[in-house]
């Protein structure tokens, strides 16, 4: 079994549903407090032992590029002010991990934003991580996509998704999958599908943006034809390596905020601003005062 040592992070959406602030920020660089939460995936992606992350980015993400890079002008001055521990978490991003960018030059789809890291993988296992999905795994052994890595390693290698129960009515903004259960927390996926329409949903089990992708999957991306909405569809491909090679679904341990909604990216902000002891008081006074000003 080959060991899973980079990761598949795409960003290449338009982020239309935070315009006006995306017509020129990636959403990938919005923060959670102070953080873009593209940082807090690679942060999971390097706790779970990645050794190298491929950034699936678009038009106008040079932002993100930037992000990772040495930042002379900046490191520079913060030395000169001596502002030393700005400097070192300044310093961290850049030495964190090797970040490889490659460009998918159309939005045709999450399948094909994987594919377009084919070459970059050398046809390795990958992990794949959806920024818009974030993990609060602080209470667990494992960040999420260790958990998943984990559980490829358990099966011989075999495919492994991240399932999350979705309250009923709301199957059809996910991939959807049936399956049998294959011990705790674990299902063996026998059939997906890419965002069902309401009340034809298989299960209310939804695939939540991580995945952990044997090289198998390389060829099947690669013969994958448009699905819903015209898009070459990963959950496609998911569904055939399914059929021939077997694929698993993991219910993570972890809290999962869904960053890509605008009251989920709210709430994440929240979340992770009180879990910060600089920060926990002050904002737990500005709420309540907010709840007393808006539930009059
Ligand atoms: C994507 C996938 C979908 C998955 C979802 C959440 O959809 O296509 O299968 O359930 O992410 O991880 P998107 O939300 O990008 O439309």
């Amino acid at each position: 079994m080959v060991k899973v040592r980079k990761a598949v992070i795409p960003a290449a959406g338009l982020g239309t549903r935070f315009l006006p602030a995306t017509k020129s920020i990636p959403k990938e660089m919005l923060p959670i407090v102070d953080v873009p939460t593209l940082q807090l995936v690679v942060e999971e992606a390097l706790a779970s032992g990645i050794e190298e992350i491929i950034l699936v980015t678009g038009r106008g993400k040079s932002a993100i590029e930037d992000h990772f890079d040495i930042s002379y002008e900046l490191e520079h001055t913060l030395r000169e002010r001596g502002k030393k521990e700005m400097l070192a978490s300044i310093e961290r991003i850049s030495q964190m991990v090797r970040v490889i960018s490659v460009r998918q030059k159309e939005p045709l789809g999450l399948g094909h934003a994987v594919l377009v890291a084919r070459q970059a993988a050398n046809d390795e296992p990958v992990a794949v991580m959806l920024g818009d999905d974030l993990y609060d795994c602080d209470r667990c052994a494992r960040p999420a996509i260790g958990q998943l890595i984990d559980a490829y390693e358990k099966r011989g290698g075999a495919g492994v998704i991240a399932l999350l129960e979705v309250p009923a009515g709301q199957e059809h903004l996910y991939g959807v999958v049936a399956g049998d259960s294959a011990g705790p927390g674990m299902m063996r996926v026998t059939d997906m599908v890419e965002k069902p329409a309401p009340g034809t949903a298989p299960s209310r089990m939804s695939i939540m943006g991580r995945y952990v992708l044997p090289s198998e999957i390389w060829p099947i991306l690669a013969q994958t034809k448009p699905g819903k909405n015209g898009e070459i569809q990963l959950t496609d491909a998911l569904k055939t390596l399914a059929t021939k090679h077997g694929c698993y679904g993991l219910a993570v341990e972890g809290v999962r905020h869904d960053a890509g909604d605008r009251l989920g990216y709210l709430r994440a902000n929240l979340a992770y601003a009180l879990k910060r002891d600089d920060l926990k008081p002050g904002l737990i006074a500005i709420m309540k005062q907010l709840l007393e000003e808006h539930s009059a």
